[in-house]
């Protein structure tokens, strides 16, 4: 099914899909202050976007994967990795020498996706769940108290 996918740049700001950057950051405050800064992917499926990511360069030559989201009904097929390799590939393509991508302690699948695509855990930042976020985050059973850190030298 998800060979009718498509993965391209969402050139209008108005149009972001709201729903879906949510999933993957549950603080609309802290996306706003990247978003507008940033390249915004979505993917879509009969013209339906099922999908999103944001690309944010954070120092020269270092660029972040953002806010990666597929919708609910579409999880489990594929479509993540999709779009992380779809990211990776449009880094490249910017010729930044690093991409970096941060998750939770606790967001178990995301640290599996990621790793499997070729990111490398390279630092923890601690207790930053706790100081950002005010209400408390459970995971798979566990509390997301630190960002795990990852990286790929392209
Ligand atoms: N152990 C091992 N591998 C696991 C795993 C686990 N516990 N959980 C997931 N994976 C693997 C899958 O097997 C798959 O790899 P494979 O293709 O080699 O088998 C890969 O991780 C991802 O699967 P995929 O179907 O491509 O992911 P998806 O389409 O469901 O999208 C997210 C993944 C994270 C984007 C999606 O779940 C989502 O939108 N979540 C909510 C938002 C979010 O958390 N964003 C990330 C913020 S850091």
């Amino acid at each position: 099914m998800d060979n009718l996918l498509t993965i391209k740049q969402l050139k209008n700001k108005n149009e972001l899909p709201w729903e879906l950057l949510l999933l993957a950051d549950p603080s609309k405050k802290t996306i706003e202050r990247y978003i507008y800064e940033s390249d915004v992917y979505i993917a879509l499926i009969n013209n339906e976007v099922i999908g999103v990511y944001v690309l944010t360069i954070i120092s020269e030559g270092i660029i972040e994967l953002k806010n990666i989201a597929v919708d609910k009904n579409h999880q489990g097929q594929g479509i993540g990795k999709r779009l992380v390799l779809d990211a990776i590939q449009r880094a490249r393509n910017k010729e930044v020498k690093r991409i970096e991508v941060g998750t939770g302690n606790s967001s178990l699948s995301q640290l599996a996706l990621y790793q499997k695509c070729g990111f490398r855990i390279v630092g923890v930042k601690k207790d930053f769940f706790i100081e950002n976020y005010p209400e408390e985050i459970i995971e798979n059973g566990i509390q997301c108290l630190d960002m795990i850190r990852l990286a790929m030298d392209l």
